[in-house]
């Protein structure tokens, strides 16, 4: 006898969207899945870093369960970040299992931010959970710089990365933070090796989070005169393309490949902001230059009910500020956040 009556569908419960009280929308969340790192570059940590203790951190399934609450509020987009992503012990595990939300369809992208170290070993597994875009930071094309800016970086391991990354398929996005005086006269070569490789680029505006001891504004290069430079030699079209991140795109005539510049000094895009950010311990924070914050490690570990995790997270978005007040120059010593980019993953 064939049965008539009509499938069920096991579909989860959705939970309203989020909306903060300046009406944006949140549907990006990035995880800074360690603090830890392999590199220590210049504008981003000190060179004697003391990192969290191993177990202050969420778990994977921890995290993972965080994810999917976001997921479930109509998040779109995650992002997994650091330290640096791929130190972390395991960490394939964690993209696997939140694959099932691009399976679902729940998700639309999966995908990370890597300094490149790992991308060797890394990269066919990445594309097996569905990453299909990764971004990668690469400040100099000269090996010695290159090991300066990271201080324990090497330049031909990530080399190796990014064609690891090539040969699984993965679309790559190069980040390069502009820095006075250490990489400003290779800004034309880096947009030519990118596009040469059918890679997009960024540029960076240095971002004065925590302390790196150093003064910021000896390296501090805003990016009107990147884009001032790059107009001698190039022919920069504006770009309508959007990957839901802060870059503004334009497309260089001369090599037909895509160049962003994200400018959190000398143009705040705040007002369009889509996301909040994960840490691996379990803090929300809301703006990447504030330091509004909820922790939801506590009561994960108290054993809350989905919903009352739900909860947790309606009221941490309700506290989502107006924008960040990024302030970099002589007179100013104190960084504008005293947590360090490795901590909220950019
Ligand atoms: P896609 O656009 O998806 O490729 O990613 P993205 O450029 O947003 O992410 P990525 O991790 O490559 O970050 C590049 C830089 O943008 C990092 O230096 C981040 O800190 C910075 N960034 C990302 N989101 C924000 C934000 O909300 N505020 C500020 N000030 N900077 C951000
Ligand atoms: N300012 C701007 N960008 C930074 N990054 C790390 N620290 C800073 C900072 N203080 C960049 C890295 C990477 C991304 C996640 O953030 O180079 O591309
Ligand atoms: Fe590591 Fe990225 Fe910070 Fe460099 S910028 S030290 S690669 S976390």
């Amino acid at each position: 006898m064939t049965d008539t009556s009509p499938p069920i569908i096991f579909a989860p419960q959705r939970h309203e969207p989020l909306v903060d009280t300046f009406g944006r929308h949140i549907s990006y969340l990035r995880v800074s899945v360690t603090d830890r790192c392999d590199f220590r570059c210049v504008y981003c940590m000190s060179e004697h870093m003391t990192f969290l203790p191993k177990r202050d951190l969420l778990t994977l399934e921890e995290l993972d369960r965080v994810c999917s609450a976001f997921v479930d509020r109509g998040v779109r987009k995650l992002r997994i970040t650091g330290g640096e992503p791929l130190v972390r012990r395991n960490i394939m595990w964690l993209f696997k299992s939140l694959s099932r939300h691009l399976d679902s369809g729940h998700l639309e992208e999966l995908t990370l931010t890597t300094n490149g170290s790992q991308l060797g070993k890394y990269a066919a597994d990445l594309a097996a959970c569905g990453v299909r875009r990764v971004n990668v930071s690469i400040d100099s094309l000269d090996e010695q710089k290159f090991r300066t800016i990271t201080r324990w970086g090497d330049l031909k391991v990530v080399m190796q990365g990014l064609d690891a990354a090539a040969k699984a398929g993965l679309k790559v996005k190069l980040n390069a933070v502009a820095l006075k005086g250490v990489n400003e006269d290779e800004i034309e070569t880096l947009v030519r090796f990118a596009h040469d490789r059918g890679a997009d680029i960024t540029f960076i505006e240095a971002m004065p989070m925590g302390d790196i001891g150093e003064n910021r504004a000896d390296q501090y290069l805003p990016l009107s005169i990147v884009r001032a430079r790059l107009m001698n030699t190039f022919t920069l079209e504006d770009s309508p393309y959007r990957t839901g991140g802060p870059a503004r795109y334009v497309t260089v005539r001369e090599t037909g490949g895509r160049l962003g510049f994200i400018t959190p000094m000398t143009h705040n895009f705040c007002e369009s902001c889509n996301r909040v950010r994960l840490t691996c311990t379990g803090t929300l924070y809301m703006c990447l230059g504030q330091d509004d914050k909820a922790d939801l490690r506590e009561p994960l570990r108290a054993g809350v009910t989905d919903e009352l995790l739900q909860q947790a997270i309606d009221q941490a978005i309700a506290a989502k500020p107006k924008g960040h007040d990024f302030i970099i120059d002589r007179r100013t010593s104190k960084p504008s956040v005293g947590r360090h980019m490795s901590v909220t993953g950019g």
